[in-house]
């Protein structure tokens, strides 16, 4: 059991109380989840409700004791959660896809965790690698389908080992998978500046991309209101760099979302700062936030690591949670922060460090100056 049975009584003021599953994992994940947990208290008190965190100590030093990512009740523990917070998993001395699909993959599939949701947007001080950038900024946000897709562990390796060996990956597209997360993208645009870019390669793949396609079309009859095109992913890549603000709402397949998030996060000028949603949209199950960047090996225990991913992901958990102005408070806190040089850290060409950044922020939402 994850919560005990008095942590899921309501507290007596009335005050909304959330049960927060934490997962710092690996390298700075555990390191950018401190702050975000600070952050997350600090706006609780000022916006009146309460989080109890449930930290699980699951990813590479864990299997590398038990042989295993998490334990094997670790999804049912998991599900009682609210929501789940998340670092970054990952280890040099851990095969990155044991990583993977022994923590994160299981989540998001187990919670049909189905919407990655990935916004882009450029913050003041930062400056991004394009030479131009459109006077508006940068302000769209990536849907990538996050259960299925290219991601399938449908296939096998023939002759493994002799002269002519072969591998085959085969990509999965249901119907009802794609169905609801065009239909989420659908739904989003309409909440912002009703423009949808469906990416596809429906040229070069054969039989999944026409499909993805053809069911855009169909979900598109009930938004009149949006404006939609499907665009060829190797084109859709070009226009991120030479046209981003022609961009709103962007819906990719799992493999395509996934590279298109990247490379949104390196125009926002840092993978250091590039949060992102795992989306149970139906509130079946948690959803799960975590910054979009890895475990770092590189700039582990330096105490550099950019902590605003992490934070601006805790800032999407209180949104989902219904608290938008707890979660404003702290977009915009970083917002100031990052325009003063004194709060920047190293990748986004600063010298502060992550507790500095952290204090900033909290400053920020205090009102201190
Ligand atoms: P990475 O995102 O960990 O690092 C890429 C580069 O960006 C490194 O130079 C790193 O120092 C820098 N960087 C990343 N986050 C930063 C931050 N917050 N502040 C400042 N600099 C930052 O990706 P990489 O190197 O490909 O993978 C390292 C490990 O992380 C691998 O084991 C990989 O499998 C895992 N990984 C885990 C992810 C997750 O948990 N969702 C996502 C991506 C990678
Ligand atoms: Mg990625």
């Amino acid at each position: 059991m994850t919560f005990s049975a008095d942590q899921q009584v309501q507290p007596k003021n009335g005050q909304e109380r959330y049960r927060i599953a934490v997962v710092p994992g690996d390298g700075i994940g555990t390191e950018v989840t401190a702050s975000a947990l600070q952050v997350i208290n600090h706006v609780a008190d000022k916006y009146n409700f309460s989080c109890i965190f449930d930290h699980k100590p699951w990813g590479c030093e864990f299997f590398q004791s038990s042989g295993a990512m998490m334990p094997e009740d670790g999804l049912t523990q998991l599900s009682s959660a609210d929501a789940i917070l998340l670092g970054a998993v990952g280890h040099p001395d851990v095969a990155d896809h044991v990583s993977l699909w022994g923590l994160l993959i299981p989540i998001r599939r187990a919670f049909s965790q189905y919407v990655n949701l990935r916004p882009v947007r450029l913050f003041p001080g930062i400056s991004s690698p394009l030479r131009q950038v459109p006077p508006s900024g940068l302000d769209f946000v990536i849907v990538r389908e996050n259960t299925e897709g290219e991601y399938s562990q449908v296939g096998g390796r023939f002759s493994s080992g002799i002269r002519d060996e072969m591998a085959i990956q085969e990509s999965i597209f249901t119907r009802a998978g794609c169905e609801r997360v065009i239909r989420y993208a659908f739904d989003l645009a309409l909440k912002r500046r009703k423009t949808l870019t469906v990416a596809t390669k429906s040229n070069g793949i054969t039989h999944t991309m026409p499909f993805w396609d053809e069911i855009a079309s169909e979900v598109a009859e009930n938004y009149p209101d949006v404006e939609w095109r499907l665009m060829h992913i190797d084109a859709l890549a070009a226009k991120f760099v030479l046209d981003p603000g022609s961009l709103d709402v962007v819906v990719a397949s799992n493999l395509f979302g996934d590279i298109l998030s990247d490379l949104g996060a390196a125009l926002a000028g840092s993978i250091g700062i590039a949060p992102s949603a795992n989306l149970n949209p139906d509130g079946t199950f948690p959803s799960m936030f975590e910054p979009v960047h890895g475990s770092a090996p590189d700039i582990v225990g330096l105490g550099i690591a950019n902590p605003i991913g992490a934070i601006w992901s805790a800032s999407m958990m209180l949104d989902h949670l219904g608290q938008p102005e707890a979660a404003q408070a702290i977009t915009e806190a970083l917002m100031t922060a990052t325009a003063v040089s004194s709060s920047r850290t190293a990748d986004i060409g600063g010298t502060a460090s992550t507790a500095d950044v952290t204090t900033a922020v909290l400053d920020i939402i205090s009102g201190r100056p």
